[in-house]
């Protein structure tokens, strides 16, 4: 890679956000730059520039954060540092004229296109034929572009949209945001499996009975009427964030813990991952929902079973179950170990079961079996060991601050790369082969999503953790 883009810059950083007046950029960039701007004191090292396309002043457009950002001196400093630029970047001359503002100051820039994905394709060759993907200075300033999911909306059109930014960017100027990636407890993975050995050991079939990953939601689409009828659950969410988690947690070691030696351990491992399953839900009343089809029979919920054709996962079930308006609000990955053949001991023999806690509780637990203290024979029941970030460590950084942070360095490692994008996506339109036109099962609101669930993990003898 080039090295010159690893460099922390000592130059200035121009921050251009594009579709600075939207959702994305109102509750979730701006109160992180915020975070880091009290953090990192970047006062005289970065600049703002908030794309939109209506005329307004910076007074007015900052105004718009007083609801997302506590008022405070740092505020008032912050909103100083920001520019607002109106601007339709899907018309070139109105970029060249960002270009000769951006070439005047001659810093480093990173675009952040919190717009449509639709858009991406016109966007970045824009940007490309204005020549923004360079700097003025290539020598000691850098350009970089962070995208938002979902990154095309099947294999073809990821394929196209790769194509079009790779025309003009190299990789290692691209960060592909999967905010996942940004979660101190996904994170956490690498280190748990590579820094210690006890686990690392029996990372494999002849240990682990199965996989299963959840990331339920209690609430419902929230108003994306639009984009979520043209998107559902397998696009959503487990395109990205759960195939995400699962190559992490059953990809091999990496010969370095640098970005492309694991990113191509998680594409090895995403390209061996097998379609077995899957139950498509939709909640009740969906089809009401603002902006969706009366007909739509886009999926509100998954179960997907599948399995790794590799020696070290050979037959391992994996189950991954994503959905909204389910009964609970939780995200974890539990590794279900084999069952203790013998039977010294009365009382339970469940399995083994070590849980990777992404939401609520964030941490790692361990479901062990253990004695009961009684008078009477040895008797087994179920304990669990359980580590809490909160008992170890202060606050966590949200997601976004340490992907902005890790944007604004250099580091690739939490951004996913191109063929991981793909090779995703491969698996993606197999599973949407077998169920586009299939008739979702309707569930009620906060339910555990379809029954038919239960007899998906029953066919393997899994039983919910
Ligand atoms: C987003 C999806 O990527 O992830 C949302 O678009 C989903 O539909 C969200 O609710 C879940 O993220 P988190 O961090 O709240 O679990």
């Amino acid at each position: 890679m080039n090295k010159d883009c690893k460099k922390e810059t000592q130059s200035t950083i121009d921050f251009i956000i594009f579709g600075a007046t939207g959702d994305l950029a109102h509750k979730k960039l701006f109160p992180s730059l915020f975070n880091l701007y009290k953090d990192f004191k970047f006062k005289e090292k970065i600049k703002i520039l908030a794309l939109g396309r209506s005329p307004q002043s910076s007074e007015e457009f900052v105004k718009r954060f007083d609801d997302t950002i506590a008022q405070s001196t740092q505020r008032d400093d912050f909103y100083k540092i920001i520019e607002y630029f109106p601007c339709d970047f899907t018309n070139i001359d109105e970029l060249k004229k960002l270009k000769d503002k951006l070439d005047a100051a001659c810093a480093s820039r990173i675009f952040y296109l919190a717009i449509p994905p639709l858009i991406y394709p016109d966007v970045i060759s824009n940007l490309e034929s204005v020549g923004l993907n360079k700097t003025c200075d290539t020598h000691s300033t850098f350009s970089r572009v962070i995208l938002e999911k979902p990154f095309g909306e099947d294999l073809e059109s990821s394929k196209k949209l790769n194509k079009i930014i790779l025309s003009g960017f190299q990789e290692n100027q691209i960060y592909r945001i999967d905010h996942y990636l940004g979660k101190e407890p996904v994170q956490n993975i690498f280190s748990f499996r590579f820094a210690n050995n006890t686990f690392e050991n029996i990372w494999d079939c002849k240990y682990v009975d199965n996989i299963q990953i959840r990331i339920l939601e209690d609430m419902g689409i929230e108003g994306r009427g639009e984009f979520y009828d043209s998107t559902g659950a397998l696009v959503d969410v487990f395109q990205n964030h759960a195939l995400q988690m699962l190559s992490i947690l059953t990809m091999d070691k990496p010969k370095e813990f640098e970005e492309n030696y694991i990113r191509e351990e998680k594409n090895t491992l995403l390209k061996s991952l097998v379609f077995k399953d899957c139950i498509k839900g939709q909640y009740e009343g969906y089809t009401s929902e603002d902006k969706v089809s009366p007909d739509s029979k886009r999926e509100t919920y998954v179960a997907v079973k599948l399995e790794i054709a590799n020696e070290r996962w050979d037959k391992v079930p994996i189950f991954i179950e994503t959905g909204k308006y389910l009964n609970e609000r939780r995200t974890e990955i539990s590794v279900v170990m084999k069952k203790n053949k013998d039977k010294l001991f009365k009382g339970n023999s469940n399995n083994n079961v070590l849980k990777f806690l992404i939401y609520p509780d964030l941490g790692i637990e361990l479901k062990l079996l253990g004695k009961v203290p009684t008078f009477s024979n040895y008797e087994v029941t179920d304990i669990d060991m359980k580590y809490k970030y909160s008992n170890f460590f202060g606050e966590l950084k949200s997601e976004y601050e340490k992907l902005l942070i890790d944007c604004i360095q250099g580091e690739q490692i939490n951004f996913t790369r191109s063929d991981e994008i793909e090779n995703a996506w491969v698996l993606v339109d197999s599973i949407q082969k077998e169920i586009k036109d299939k008739t979702p099962i309707i569930y009620p609101k906060s339910s555990k999503g379809p029954k038919e669930t239960i007899a998906l993990l029953k066919k393997d003898t899994l039983y919910w953790v």
